[in-house]
């Protein structure tokens, strides 16, 4: 909770926003919440991206349930003054590891970026995910459809 205030003003941002859910949060209390949620439940695994000290960026894995117990969603974000460097390509190996040591029973990560995110397609390339499916406009955002893709990497 002591990153509240850095985690909201990095993340208050319409290119971060335009490329997450609708869910994402927009407010500082709305952080408050989602970070309250993700410290409590165990259920899902949600760290900061610390950079000089400053939280700067977050990252998290959701198992999914019933029939898909054997997998887990990865969503993530970082601030955009450290875009480009390859940051974000060291923390998705690194978060893979670590996920899959947190959690034994999951054997696929899986994320589903908006075809239009070259950013995030080639971070998850990068970070030997592979290009399991694309489904043609399946995501509504920001007033247009877009093309959804699902990139995965399996337990070794
Ligand atoms: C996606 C995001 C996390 C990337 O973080 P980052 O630290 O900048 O990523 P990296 O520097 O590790 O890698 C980005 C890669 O995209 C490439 N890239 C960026 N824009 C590109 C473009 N228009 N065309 C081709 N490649 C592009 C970069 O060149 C880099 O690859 P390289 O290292 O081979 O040159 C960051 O941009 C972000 O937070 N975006 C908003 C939120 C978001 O999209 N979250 C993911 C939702 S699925």
């Amino acid at each position: 909770m002591d990153d509240l205030e850095q985690v909201s003003q990095h993340a208050d941002n319409p290119k971060i926003a335009g490329n997450m859910s609708d869910s994402f949060p927009d407010s500082l209390s709305k952080w408050e919440r989602f970070l309250g949620f993700a410290i409590n439940d165990k259920q899902i695994f949600y760290i900061a991206i610390e950079i000089n000290g400053q939280a700067s960026g977050g990252i998290g894995l959701k198992p999914c349930e019933d029939v898909h117990r054997y997998n887990a969603e990865m969503g993530y974000w970082l601030s955009e003054k450290y875009w480009g460097k390859g940051i974000m390509t060291e923390v998705v190996i690194e978060f893979v590891q670590l996920s899959f040591h947190r959690f034994p029973d999951i054997r696929r990560i899986f994320a589903r970026p908006f075809g239009t995110n070259i950013s995030s397609r080639a971070v998850l390339e990068k970070a030997g995910f592979k290009l399991e499916a694309r489904f043609e406009k399946t995501i509504f955002k920001n007033g247009k459809l877009l093309d959804e893709y699902i990139y995965a990497i399996r337990r070794k």
